[in-house]
């Protein structure tokens, strides 16, 4: 716990002097975090706890926090099954969703509608204790199968052995080609309590965002290219299934099914972004006064940078764009700097 001490502290500093980007749910991850935070860092939670509530009265009094939140989505109004319906299952009052994975199947759930541009964030909790070969899946494609065409952006968390860290893959995919990963640990136990994760998108960049801090930041160099996915609208989806022959330890650790079934949660999938039709939704367009796409969306906060320079530093365990062995010349979109 101690060792979390520095950064608890550092976070603090940030929370307090973080610019938000506009939208109440950027606002509401960072709150979210926050509160993360007191909980994680027990030892310091009386003074945190006392900076929390005269932050939350600041934001209160400089109406930042608005009373009448979001409403929340249900389930039903945004997603359908996509398969076996019985590894499926909602709280009494339908706003925890749970995917289960037995030895018979896994399960997955998508969007009714597609999407092109905007912030898209849904809390989760994953599959505890011995997860080794499990992967649950939280992403964006443009179909609903692996068509070698598809653009898509990926959050996959690979579970491991009881008490050894949670993976977090990410990746992008443009017209069937993907080989982007990269692979973060992250800063909690993501299977004690609910974070949200969440991707910005628009023409300038993709983020993927974890609480509040952007651990993976995708840019686009303006110009035609086979790098950055930016014409298809996609659909949201979250899966779990068994991976053992890659996810954990490149496919050493297999999954315990006497362990199963493996359940992972879900709760307030928010999005604030251009809703597909067809042939052309005006809100698509880049010229529109969409707060995703100004000059906020496209550049990182300070805060933002001090976060994704910390993760930068201290919880990135692959990226291709290193990876040597793997491509002879690093992919263009390599070279393209975050901080701009
Ligand atoms: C699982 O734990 C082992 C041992 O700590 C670690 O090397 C590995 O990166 C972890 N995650 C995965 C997905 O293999």
């Amino acid at each position: 716990m101690c060792q979390c001490a520095p950064w608890a502290l550092f976070k603090l500093k940030i929370a307090l002097s973080h610019s938000p980007l506009h939208r109440s749910q950027y606002l509401h991850s960072q709150l979210q975090s926050f509160s993360i935070t007191l909980h994680i860092h027990k030892m310091e939670k009386k003074v945190s706890a006392l900076l929390f509530i005269s932050l939350l009265t600041v934001m209160i009094r400089t109406g930042l926090v608005s009373a009448d939140s979001e409403s929340k989505a249900s389930f039903k109004d945004h997603f359908n099954i996509m398969w076996s319906e019985e590894h499926f299952k909602t709280s009494e009052d339908g706003q925890v969703w749970y995917l289960s994975l037995d030895n018979e199947t896994g399960c997955g759930f998508q969007t009714k509608q597609r999407y092109r541009f905007g912030w898209f964030s849904m809390k989760m909790k994953l599959v505890g204790g011995d997860s080794a070969g499990v992967v649950t899946a939280y992403y964006m494609c443009s179909e609903n199968g692996a068509g070698p065409e598809r653009d898509e952006l990926d959050f996959e968390f690979l579970g491991n052995r009881s008490g050894q860290p949670y993976l977090i893959q990410t990746n992008v995919y443009k017209n069937g080609t993907g080989n982007r990963e990269m692979r973060h640990m992250l800063w909690f136990d993501p299977t004690k309590d609910f974070h949200s994760y969440s991707i910005l998108w628009n023409n300038h960049l993709i983020l993927f965002v974890v609480d509040r801090v952007p651990i993976r930041v995708y840019k686009n160099n303006g110009k035609p290219n086979n790098f950055f996915p930016n014409e298809k609208p996609m659909y949201l989806f979250s899966s779990i299934w068994n991976a053992d022959d890659w996810a954990t330890r490149g496919g050493l650790e297999k999954t315990d099914w006497k362990k199963a079934p493996f359940v992972s949660s879900y709760k307030d999938f928010s999005f604030d972004g251009c809703q597909w039709v067809d042939p052309y939704p005006e809100c698509v367009s880049t010229t529109t006064d969409n707060w995703w796409d100004q000059y906020n969306a496209w550049h990182l906060s300070n805060s933002q940078k001090m976060d994704y320079a910390w993760v930068q530093r201290n919880l990135v365990i692959y990226d291709y764009c290193k990876d040597t062995k793997r491509f002879d010349t690093i992919p263009e979109e390599c070279s393209l700097s975050p901080w701009d």
